[in-house]
Protein backbone atom coordinates (compact mmCIF):
# COMPACT_ATOMS: atom_id res chain seq x y z
CA UNK A 1 0.00 0.00 0.00
CA UNK A 2 1.12 3.43 -0.71
CA UNK A 3 0.34 6.35 1.62
CA UNK A 4 -0.13 9.85 0.93
CA UNK A 5 1.00 12.17 3.49
CA UNK A 6 -1.31 15.30 5.12
CA UNK A 7 0.32 18.71 5.58
CA UNK A 8 0.98 18.23 9.05
CA UNK A 9 2.81 14.82 8.12
CA UNK A 10 5.06 16.43 5.21
CA UNK A 11 6.35 19.27 8.12
CA UNK A 12 7.33 16.34 9.82
CA UNK A 13 9.29 14.92 7.33
CA UNK A 14 10.52 18.62 6.03
CA UNK A 15 12.04 18.84 9.37
CA UNK A 16 14.00 15.17 9.34
CA UNK A 17 14.77 16.38 5.85
CA UNK A 18 16.51 19.52 7.02
CA UNK A 19 18.45 18.14 9.45
CA UNK A 20 19.50 14.85 7.47
CA UNK A 21 20.92 18.01 4.96
CA UNK A 22 23.06 19.63 7.85
CA UNK A 23 24.17 16.04 8.84
CA UNK A 24 25.70 15.49 5.17
CA UNK A 25 26.73 18.75 4.78
CA UNK A 26 28.60 18.44 8.03
CA UNK A 27 30.16 15.00 6.61
CA UNK A 28 31.24 16.48 3.47
CA UNK A 29 33.62 19.14 5.25
CA UNK A 30 35.83 15.68 7.19
CA UNK A 31 35.97 13.47 3.95
CA UNK A 32 40.05 13.77 2.85
CA UNK A 33 42.64 11.47 2.52
CA UNK A 34 43.45 9.39 5.78
CA UNK A 35 40.38 10.01 7.31
CA UNK A 36 38.36 6.29 8.40
CA UNK A 37 34.92 5.85 7.46
CA UNK A 38 34.80 4.59 11.09
CA UNK A 39 35.65 7.95 12.33
CA UNK A 40 33.29 10.06 10.11
CA UNK A 41 30.61 7.25 10.97
CA UNK A 42 31.04 7.88 14.35
CA UNK A 43 30.92 12.14 13.59
CA UNK A 44 27.74 10.97 12.09
CA UNK A 45 25.95 9.82 14.89
CA UNK A 46 27.09 12.32 17.44
CA UNK A 47 25.53 15.10 15.44
CA UNK A 48 22.30 13.40 14.35
CA UNK A 49 21.69 12.86 18.33
CA UNK A 50 22.65 16.40 18.56
CA UNK A 51 20.06 17.05 16.54
CA UNK A 52 17.97 15.59 18.57
CA UNK A 53 17.02 12.08 16.51
CA UNK A 54 17.85 8.76 15.78
CA UNK A 55 20.33 7.14 13.16
CA UNK A 56 17.73 4.67 11.42
CA UNK A 57 20.50 2.15 9.51
CA UNK A 58 22.22 1.48 13.20
CA UNK A 59 21.06 -1.90 14.24
CA UNK A 60 18.33 -1.41 11.29
CA UNK A 61 18.53 -6.01 10.35
CA UNK A 62 21.33 -5.98 12.31
CA UNK A 63 23.19 -3.33 10.29
CA UNK A 64 26.06 -1.91 13.05
CA UNK A 65 26.55 1.65 11.97
CA UNK A 66 24.70 5.21 11.32
CA UNK A 67 26.33 5.60 7.90
CA UNK A 68 26.90 3.29 4.91
CA UNK A 69 30.47 4.22 3.67
CA UNK A 70 31.02 2.35 0.14
CA UNK A 71 34.55 3.38 -1.75
CA UNK A 72 35.51 3.16 -5.52
CA UNK A 73 33.46 -0.26 -6.74
CA UNK A 74 31.62 -1.13 -3.72
CA UNK A 75 28.14 0.30 -4.51
CA UNK A 76 26.06 0.45 -1.10
CA UNK A 77 26.08 -1.12 1.83
CA UNK A 78 29.95 -0.63 3.13
CA UNK A 79 30.10 -0.83 6.70
CA UNK A 80 32.49 1.57 8.19
CA UNK A 81 35.82 0.28 9.58
CA UNK A 82 38.99 1.83 11.34
CA UNK A 83 41.22 -0.80 9.61
CA UNK A 84 41.80 1.20 6.63
CA UNK A 85 42.24 5.00 5.78
CA UNK A 86 40.18 6.79 2.68
CA UNK A 87 43.11 7.35 0.26
CA UNK A 88 43.44 10.27 -2.19
CA UNK A 89 41.75 9.00 -6.01
CA UNK A 90 39.32 7.58 -4.38
CA UNK A 91 35.53 7.87 -4.69
CA UNK A 92 33.31 7.47 -1.16
CA UNK A 93 29.40 7.09 -1.09
CA UNK A 94 28.31 7.87 2.10
CA UNK A 95 24.17 7.26 2.42
CA UNK A 96 22.97 8.17 6.23
CA UNK A 97 19.11 8.35 7.25
CA UNK A 98 17.72 9.52 10.27
CA UNK A 99 14.23 9.31 11.85
CA UNK A 100 12.97 12.68 13.67
CA UNK A 101 9.61 12.57 15.85
CA UNK A 102 8.54 9.75 14.28
CA UNK A 103 9.53 10.48 10.46
CA UNK A 104 12.08 9.62 8.36
CA UNK A 105 14.49 11.01 5.88
CA UNK A 106 17.17 9.20 3.62
CA UNK A 107 20.14 10.85 1.58
CA UNK A 108 23.31 9.55 0.09
CA UNK A 109 26.13 11.25 -2.09
CA UNK A 110 29.57 10.72 -3.85
CA UNK A 111 32.48 12.71 -3.34
CA UNK A 112 36.48 12.16 -4.77
CA UNK A 113 38.43 11.73 -1.84
CA UNK A 114 40.63 14.51 -2.48
CA UNK A 115 42.18 14.69 -6.15
CA UNK A 116 40.12 12.10 -8.42
CA UNK A 117 40.19 11.14 -12.20
CA UNK A 118 38.40 13.90 -14.31
CA UNK A 119 36.46 10.50 -15.39
CA UNK A 120 35.46 9.51 -11.87
CA UNK A 121 34.41 12.97 -11.37
CA UNK A 122 32.47 12.53 -14.55
CA UNK A 123 30.48 9.30 -13.43
CA UNK A 124 29.86 11.28 -10.08
CA UNK A 125 28.26 14.49 -11.55
CA UNK A 126 26.16 12.36 -14.35
CA UNK A 127 25.07 10.36 -11.47
CA UNK A 128 23.77 13.55 -9.77
CA UNK A 129 21.77 14.62 -13.01
CA UNK A 130 20.10 11.20 -13.23
CA UNK A 131 18.58 11.56 -9.38
CA UNK A 132 17.31 15.26 -11.19
CA UNK A 133 16.05 14.06 -13.62
CA UNK A 134 14.23 10.87 -12.14
CA UNK A 135 13.06 13.16 -9.97
CA UNK A 136 11.89 15.69 -12.11
CA UNK A 137 9.77 13.03 -13.82
CA UNK A 138 8.16 12.21 -10.17
CA UNK A 139 4.44 13.95 -10.78
CA UNK A 140 1.11 13.87 -9.91
CA UNK A 141 -0.71 11.41 -12.43
CA UNK A 142 2.71 10.02 -13.68
CA UNK A 143 3.76 6.16 -13.04
CA UNK A 144 6.90 5.22 -10.98
CA UNK A 145 8.27 3.68 -14.58
CA UNK A 146 8.51 7.32 -15.35
CA UNK A 147 10.93 8.23 -12.91
CA UNK A 148 13.07 4.76 -13.24
CA UNK A 149 13.36 5.60 -17.05
CA UNK A 150 14.51 8.75 -16.76
CA UNK A 151 16.99 7.80 -14.82
CA UNK A 152 18.37 4.83 -17.42
CA UNK A 153 17.98 7.00 -20.42
CA UNK A 154 20.76 9.53 -18.93
CA UNK A 155 22.71 7.04 -17.38
CA UNK A 156 23.22 5.14 -20.32
CA UNK A 157 22.89 7.69 -23.22
CA UNK A 158 26.37 8.31 -20.73
CA UNK A 159 27.54 4.65 -21.31
CA UNK A 160 26.91 3.79 -17.90
CA UNK A 161 25.33 1.14 -16.34
CA UNK A 162 22.06 1.00 -13.88
CA UNK A 163 22.63 -1.10 -10.72
CA UNK A 164 19.41 -3.12 -11.10
CA UNK A 165 18.81 -5.12 -8.12
CA UNK A 166 18.25 -2.19 -5.58
CA UNK A 167 15.71 0.42 -5.37
CA UNK A 168 14.69 3.56 -3.92
CA UNK A 169 11.55 3.46 -1.98
CA UNK A 170 8.57 5.00 -0.55
CA UNK A 171 9.46 6.34 2.94
CA UNK A 172 7.51 8.08 5.65
CA UNK A 173 7.15 6.37 9.42
CA UNK A 174 9.03 3.75 7.88
CA UNK A 175 12.61 4.08 5.75
CA UNK A 176 11.17 1.76 3.11
CA UNK A 177 7.58 1.83 2.34
CA UNK A 178 5.97 0.94 -1.23
CA UNK A 179 6.22 1.47 -3.37
CA UNK A 180 9.83 0.19 -4.98
CA UNK A 181 11.16 2.70 -7.41
CA UNK A 182 14.21 0.93 -9.64
CA UNK A 183 16.28 2.99 -11.61
CA UNK A 184 14.88 1.61 -15.12
CA UNK A 185 11.65 1.22 -16.46
CA UNK A 186 9.47 1.85 -19.49
CA UNK A 187 7.32 5.53 -19.12
CA UNK A 188 3.80 5.00 -18.31
CA UNK A 189 4.24 1.96 -16.14
CA UNK A 190 4.23 0.92 -12.75
CA UNK A 191 1.97 2.56 -9.83
CA UNK A 192 0.25 5.95 -10.53
CA UNK A 193 1.98 9.01 -8.56
CA UNK A 194 -0.05 11.21 -6.57
CA UNK A 195 0.96 14.53 -4.39
CA UNK A 196 1.99 13.76 -0.95
CA UNK A 197 3.58 10.52 -1.91
CA UNK A 198 7.24 10.86 -0.18
CA UNK A 199 9.70 8.65 -2.11
CA UNK A 200 13.47 8.20 -1.82
CA UNK A 201 15.04 8.47 -5.48
CA UNK A 202 18.42 6.85 -4.99
CA UNK A 203 19.93 6.34 -8.83
CA UNK A 204 23.18 3.97 -8.10
CA UNK A 205 25.34 4.00 -11.41
CA UNK A 206 28.39 2.26 -12.35
CA UNK A 207 30.76 2.86 -15.07
CA UNK A 208 30.88 -0.65 -16.11
CA UNK A 209 28.34 -3.38 -16.10
CA UNK A 210 24.78 -3.27 -13.97
CA UNK A 211 25.70 -6.71 -12.13
CA UNK A 212 26.13 -6.52 -8.21
CA UNK A 213 27.20 -9.42 -5.93
CA UNK A 214 27.27 -8.97 -1.77
CA UNK A 215 29.94 -9.92 0.26
CA UNK A 216 30.50 -12.53 3.04
CA UNK A 217 29.41 -9.83 5.26
CA UNK A 218 26.16 -9.95 3.92
CA UNK A 219 25.97 -6.23 3.61
CA UNK A 220 28.58 -5.02 1.15
CA UNK A 221 27.33 -4.92 -2.45
CA UNK A 222 30.54 -5.15 -5.20
CA UNK A 223 29.91 -4.47 -8.56
CA UNK A 224 30.26 -7.97 -10.12
CA UNK A 225 33.28 -6.63 -12.55
CA UNK A 226 34.73 -4.30 -10.13
CA UNK A 227 34.13 -0.96 -11.72
CA UNK A 228 33.52 2.44 -9.59
CA UNK A 229 29.96 3.07 -8.39
CA UNK A 230 28.12 6.60 -7.80
CA UNK A 231 25.04 6.73 -5.47
CA UNK A 232 23.20 10.27 -5.29
CA UNK A 233 19.49 10.14 -2.99
CA UNK A 234 17.28 12.39 -1.72
CA UNK A 235 13.56 12.32 0.10
CA UNK A 236 10.97 14.04 -2.63
CA UNK A 237 7.46 14.91 -1.59
CA UNK A 238 5.12 14.90 -4.78
CA UNK A 239 3.29 17.83 -5.04
CA UNK A 240 -0.04 18.34 -7.04
CA UNK A 241 1.36 20.18 -9.80
CA UNK A 242 5.46 20.23 -10.80
CA UNK A 243 8.41 18.86 -9.80
CA UNK A 244 8.47 17.91 -6.51
CA UNK A 245 9.54 19.12 -3.14
CA UNK A 246 13.44 17.93 -2.23
CA UNK A 247 13.20 17.28 1.24
CA UNK A 248 16.06 16.80 2.30
CA UNK A 249 17.64 19.45 0.14
CA UNK A 250 15.80 21.90 2.03
CA UNK A 251 15.58 25.78 -0.55
CA UNK A 252 15.85 23.96 -3.28
CA UNK A 253 14.14 25.55 -6.63
CA UNK A 254 14.17 23.47 -9.87
CA UNK A 255 15.85 26.20 -12.10
CA UNK A 256 13.58 25.87 -15.33
CA UNK A 257 10.17 25.73 -13.44
CA UNK A 258 7.72 22.97 -13.71
N1 LIG B 1 19.67 4.11 2.66
C1 LIG B 1 19.51 2.71 2.35
C2 LIG B 1 18.31 2.62 1.48
O1 LIG B 1 18.03 3.52 0.80
C3 LIG B 1 19.40 1.88 3.55
C4 LIG B 1 20.67 1.48 4.09
S1 LIG B 1 20.59 -0.11 4.68
C5 LIG B 1 21.06 -0.01 6.27
O2 LIG B 1 17.62 1.67 1.44
F1 LIG B 1 21.02 -1.17 6.77
F2 LIG B 1 22.23 0.50 6.30
F3 LIG B 1 20.25 0.76 6.91
CO1 LIG C 1 17.17 4.81 0.47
Amino acid sequence: MISVKSAAQLDKMRAAGALLYDVLQRIREVIRPGETTAAIDAFAEEIIRRGGATPSFLHYRGYPASICASVDDVVVHGIPTDREALCEGSILSVDCGLVLDGWQADSAFTVGVGDVAPELNRLIQVTERCFFEGARAARQGQRVGDIGHAVQRLAEENGYGVIRDLTGHGIGRAMHEDPAVPNFGEPGRGARLKAGMTLAVEPMISMGGWQVREEEDGWTIRTLDRSPCAHYEHTIALRAEGPPEILTLPGFVWEDGP
